[in-house]
């Protein structure tokens, strides 16, 4: 039997003001973008914004359905529309923000396992990792340097080559 360790290293800034100027940028256009959630049913606006290579900032937010499982979150809404409008252009940073008005969550939402494989795709698509940064309210930000970590033993293309 072999074992192998599989982890990474989590940053944790508990103070905002400690990321560079750019990173703050991004999570304000993420919070920004939960002014466009529809989440009558959860009322749990999520906002997300990622970065491309080339500067632009593509944004989203999630999008509920009165039939649960055909609403979308906000990653994916992000990640779909930064492909369909900008095919092929490296993603940098992804930003995520949830609000937190009752003061409830301790810690940043992190992506769900569905996100984690979309996003996979596209980091496999560009050959190289995609930083995410995460904040609840006006708390502490996450920052995961890569979807991989995130997803270890992802399927990837490479499965079907
Ligand atoms: N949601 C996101 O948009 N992103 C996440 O990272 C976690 C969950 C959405 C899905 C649904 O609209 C609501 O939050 C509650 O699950």
């Amino acid at each position: 039997m072999q074992k192998k360790h599989i982890g990474f290293d989590l940053n944790i800034y508990p103070d905002p003001a400690e990321l560079s100027g750019d990173d703050r940028a991004l999570l304000a256009a993420a919070r920004e973008a939960t002014s466009g959630s529809y989440s009558p049913y959860s009322k749990f606006p999520v906002g997300a914004a990622i970065e491309l290579a080339t500067g632009e900032v593509v944004i989203g937010s999630n999008q509920e359905n009165a039939s649960y499982p055909s609403g979308l979150c906000a990653e994916r809404v992000a990640v779909f529309q930064a492909g369909a409008r900008f095919p092929g252009t490296p993603v940098r940073p992804l930003a995520v923000y949830v609000g937190n008005p009752g003061g409830s969550l301790h810690k940043p939402a992190a992506p769900c396992g569905n996100c984690r494989q979309s996003l996979l795709e596209y980091e496999h698509r560009q050959e190289g990792p995609i930083r995410i940064l995460l904040q609840a309210g006006g708390g502490a930000v996450y920052e995961c340097p890569s979807i991989r970590a995130l997803l270890p033993l992802g399927f990837d293309p490479e499965f079907l080559s």
